[in-house]
């Protein structure tokens, strides 16, 4: 048996106050899910001291592993505040940072080699979408993953067009790209979905075959909401 995998992107939001009243709420739910908070690199010691019950990520990681970088964190020092898993390749480090291609992989490399495990996010935007070419571009942002299939890794697929607008991807939609993945990837990589997942349409989205759990933003801000997208998930 397996968890889903359920993991909050607090992106650039959070404050001290709102880690205490998430991880006090969480500490004392029993979920089927593995969660995971992931909250700004600031806020990530003090969510290791206090989680209990859920895991921390971190949003992002360097591709330098020391020295004059100034504003970057390497894995290692990830590792050593207590994360299991981090964010590569979000849309909107590619969108606002240019962050693609070897890059990113050597963001991985650097993760699995300091014993993280790397979400690698991918998806289309809408223009893309509109040209048929969902497929293509997911196809091309997963290539180079070989030698992580056996090392860890985890896939999050979130279309661009959804993350942030309220309009989630149809369940056609998301089974289609998941069913894509998962012949690609071979059944050990945990493929999540993302893009304005919410309390009313995370069963439906966590019950297809292929999909082993969520990646959420503006909702794990919330404790109800995304206590209830906690609920949602099964061990399978
Ligand atoms: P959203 O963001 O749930 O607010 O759409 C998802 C994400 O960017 O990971």
């Amino acid at each position: 048996m397996s968890r889903q995998l359920v993991m909050g992107n607090w992106k650039l939001n959070g404050s001290v106050a709102l880690l205490q009243t998430m991880s006090q709420a969480l500490s004392g739910a029993e979920y089927a899910a593995e969660v995971t908070v992931l909250p700004p690199c600031t806020l990530l010691l003090e969510a290791s001291r206090q989680a209990q019950g859920f895991f921390v990520g971190a949003q992002d990681v360097s591709s330098h592993a020391s020295g004059a970088y100034t504003g970057e964190v390497s894995a290692v020092q990830l590792a050593e505040v207590g994360c299991k898993y981090v964010l590569v390749g979000h849309s909107e480090r590619r969108q606002y940072h240019g962050e693609a291609g070897n890059m990113l992989l050597e963001k991985m490399r650097r993760a699995s080699e300091a014993g993280l495990v790397p979400v690698l996010c991918v998806g289309e935007n809408l223009a893309q979408r509109e040209a048929g070419e969902a497929e293509k571009v997911v196809t091309q942002q997963l290539s180079g993953l070989d030698s992580f299939l056996s090392s860890g890794l985890v896939v999050a697929y979130e279309p661009v067009w959804a993350i942030g607008t309220g309009k989630v991807a149809s369940i056609g939609q998301i089974a289609e790209m998941h069913d894509m993945m998962r012949a690609k990837l071979g059944s050990t990589v945990p493929l999540l979905y993302g893009g304005s997942v919410k309390a009313a349409n995370a069963a439906e989205i966590l019950s297809l075959g292929n999909v082993d759990g969520v990646l959420v933003g503006g909702a794990s801000l919330v404790f109800e909401e995304f206590d209830q997208i906690c609920r949602a998930a099964v061990r399978v």
